[in-house]
């Protein structure tokens, strides 16, 4: 139930141990006036740094302000503990085109590209901004990304949102391996919070790799995959485990005994076309990614199925050397894609974190 510090060097919720709810919203920006999205980011600012303490979102509460008044807070987290929420903004491509921001567009903030076997719906992609809010109760985090439309009411507009649970990825040592929608273990082989070595490597933005803006910050991608469970569900157990590269139960690499032990990929065991053998950094130019993904099930799609599967996501310091090539690997040879399918898609810029409380999102960019 404990508060997770909302002002620091990085945001919260990108190497802050993975919380087991997600609500992730994109929002398109719908005004024309600079000074009115700058406005409502101070806003919002204002109420995430509140509400990431357990607070209401504005000062005078569900219930304490004028009753002619709507409330400046929704009500529902009225008595509820902080529940480790976190709430991390990112900054769109598509914003850039506006608010003379072209100049101040990092390279790396670059459209991703279509993928092969990508069946990307663009209503549920993309965006100008995003909030992913993280917390362990649902009802937290929901009214964290309800509180923020409400203020952004007229400046912006919800584009897509997504619920999730059951963090399908460990980003500390201290946290056990969580398993995703297929059963098996996920985040064995993820960056970790304490590899700060790494972090500084693969995960964070640094001097001179792009605008000062972003400098400290990450970007974040994030992908919608549908699994298709009941396909998966009637394959046999040592297919499943050869699809994936290593055991169900255990989380070994084929070949090898414990979890944490190193995938030899110079053997037979792990097939050509596993998942693991063609995401592994070796194979992929030294890239590593922090992966936050999180389960999802929106009930069933009308055939009888669920309509299910993982919401991806992951931070790196450049995605033209993360994301993108570890994908283009997996989409053309992972033979996990008979089983799932990538239905949005989109990538955000996050910008480092504010270090008190006279600073706000978006100011060192707008
Ligand atoms: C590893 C599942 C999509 C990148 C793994 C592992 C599993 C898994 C079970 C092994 C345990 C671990 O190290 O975490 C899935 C499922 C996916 C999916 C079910 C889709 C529904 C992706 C995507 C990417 C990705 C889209 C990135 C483009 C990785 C990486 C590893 C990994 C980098 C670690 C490889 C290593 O170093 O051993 N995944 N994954 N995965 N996955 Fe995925």
């Amino acid at each position: 139930g404990d508060a997770v510090p909302f002002y620091g060097v990085r945001q919260a919720g990108i190497v802050t141990p993975a919380q087991d709810r997600l609500h992730f919203v994109a929002f398109d920006v719908i005004t024309k006036r600079r000074e009115d999205l700058l406005a409502m980011l101070e806003s919002w600012t204002a109420a995430a740094a509140r509400m990431t303490a357990g607070l209401d979102a504005g000062t005078f509460g569900a219930v304490g302000g004028a009753p002619e008044a709507p409330p400046d807070d929704t009500g529902e987290a009225i008595g509820l503990p902080p529940s480790g929420l976190t709430l991390t903004i990112g900054f769109g491509p598509s914003l850039f085109g506006r608010f003379g921001l072209a100049g101040k567009k990092p390279e790396a903030l670059a459209d991703l590209p279509r993928f092969p076997g990508d069946a990307i719906d663009p209503q549920i992609s993309g965006g100008d901004l995003c909030i992913q809010a993280c917390a362990h109760d649902p009802q937290v985090a929901v009214h964290a990304v309800r509180n923020l439309a409400r203020i952004g009411m007229g400046v912006v507009s919800v584009r897509w949102s997504q619920l999730g649970f059951g963090r399908t990825s460990s980003t500390s040592t201290s946290q056990a391996t969580p398993r995703n929608l297929f059963g098996f273990k996920d985040g064995t082989a993820n960056l970790k919070a304490e590899e700060t070595a790494l972090l500084d490597e693969h995960l964070w933005v640094r001097e001179g790799d792009g605008p000062d803006w972003m400098t400290g910050g990450s970007y974040l991608v994030t992908r919608k995959i549908r699994m298709m469970i009941e396909t998966w569900d009637r394959t046999s157990l040592t297919e499943q485990e050869a699809i994936v590269g290593r055991t169900k139960g255990e989380g070994a690499p084929l070949g090898r005994t414990a979890e944490h032990d190193e995938p030899d990929l110079t053997s037979d065991a792990i097939a050509k076309d596993a998942h693991v053998r063609l995401a592994h950094p070796t194979q992929n130019n030294n890239a590593r990614l922090l992966r936050r993904g999180y389960n999802f099930v929106d009930g069933s799609d009308g055939l009888g199925r669920l309509n299910a599967g993982l919401f991806f996501i992951a931070y790196q310091r450049d995605p033209r050397r993360g994301f993108i090539p570890v994908q283009t690997s997996l989409a053309r040879h992972d033979s996990m894609n008979e089983y799932i399918r990538h239905v949005s898609s989109a990538v955000f810029a996050c910008p480092p974190g504010l270090a008190a409380a006279d600073d706000f999102w978006g100011r060192s960019l707008l």
